[in-house]
């Protein structure tokens, strides 16, 4: 099933119209990658799905057209992003970031076994747990950020550019960890990423924007074996 469906997708700042028609799909339960250039329009697609820029097209998802819903509307029908420099609360501690995540939910036993979950795949945010977030290290914020989104119990997570500014091991490792939230969890993934190996080790299929259109789609496998994206996003 289809879980996440952009068609046709328009996006404007003002009056300069920066998305000319991006389509793209996310399964139930998949991995999807965007990449591109700087500028190319990344970013303004997870905006688009989260309702954060003006739009025109289609954007279902689970079945019905969020194109016109609200922020907060979008988080609560399941869909949490993580956005390009991370998001954490650095005032609060990690806990309470942990919680800040779960805010709309009832379950508290639900809430404290994920919270309990997320540190078990996060081993380095347990020993900080009631540290501020802003005294952790890049690497643990964006560890901590994306712990964050998963308490909203969302079916698909949206993350923009998880490894920029880490360290190579702490992106993998971050990676590794939500390799796992993907298959522990089932938890869908659109995934934008400059440093496509990373990417690669994750998504099953990929679609690539070059100024706010779809110029390539396919599986990873497909894309990998390209020339043209070896030489642009894979360093070699
Ligand atoms: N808030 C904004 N107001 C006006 N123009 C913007 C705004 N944000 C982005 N843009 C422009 O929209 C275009 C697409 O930007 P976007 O941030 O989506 O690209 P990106 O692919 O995420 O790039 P990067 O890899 O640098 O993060 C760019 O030309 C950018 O300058
Ligand atoms: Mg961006």
């Amino acid at each position: 099933m289809t879980l996440l469906e952009l068609e046709d997708v328009t996006a404007s700042y003002g009056s300069v119209q920066v998305l000319d028609g991006v389509s793209l799909s996310v399964p139930d339960g998949g991995a999807v990658g965007i990449l591109g250039a700087n500028g190319a329009g990344k970013t303004t697609t997870l905006r688009a799905i989260s309702g954060s820029v003006r739009t025109t097209g289609r954007i279902m998802f689970d079945g019905r057209n969020i194109r016109s819903l609200r922020p907060e509307q979008v988080a609560k029908l399941g869909i949490a992003h993580v956005p390009e420099g991370r998001g954490t609360l650095g005032q609060l501690t990690v806990r309470e970031n942990l919680r800040v995540g779960a805010y709309l939910r009832k379950d508290r036993k639900g809430v404290a076994s994920d919270v309990d979950y997320l540190l078990d795949l996060f081993p380095q945010l347990r020993n900080r747990i009631s540290s501020s977030a802003s005294a952790l290290s890049g690497g643990e914020q964006q560890m901590l950020a994306v712990c964050r989104a998963v308490m909203a119990k969302p079916r698909l997570l949206v993350l923009d550019e998880a490894s920029l500014g880490l360290a190579p091991s702490t992106a993998k490792t971050v990676y590794q960890a939500i390799q796992r939230l993907r298959t522990d969890a089932g938890i869908a993934m659109l995934i934008v990423e400059q440093n496509a190996n990373l990417a690669f080790t994750v998504v099953d299929s990929a679609t690539v924007l070059e100024t706010g259109r779809n110029v390539l789609t396919g599986s990873s496998a497909e894309l990998r074996g390209m020339d043209e994206i070896r030489r642009a996003y894979l360093g070699a």
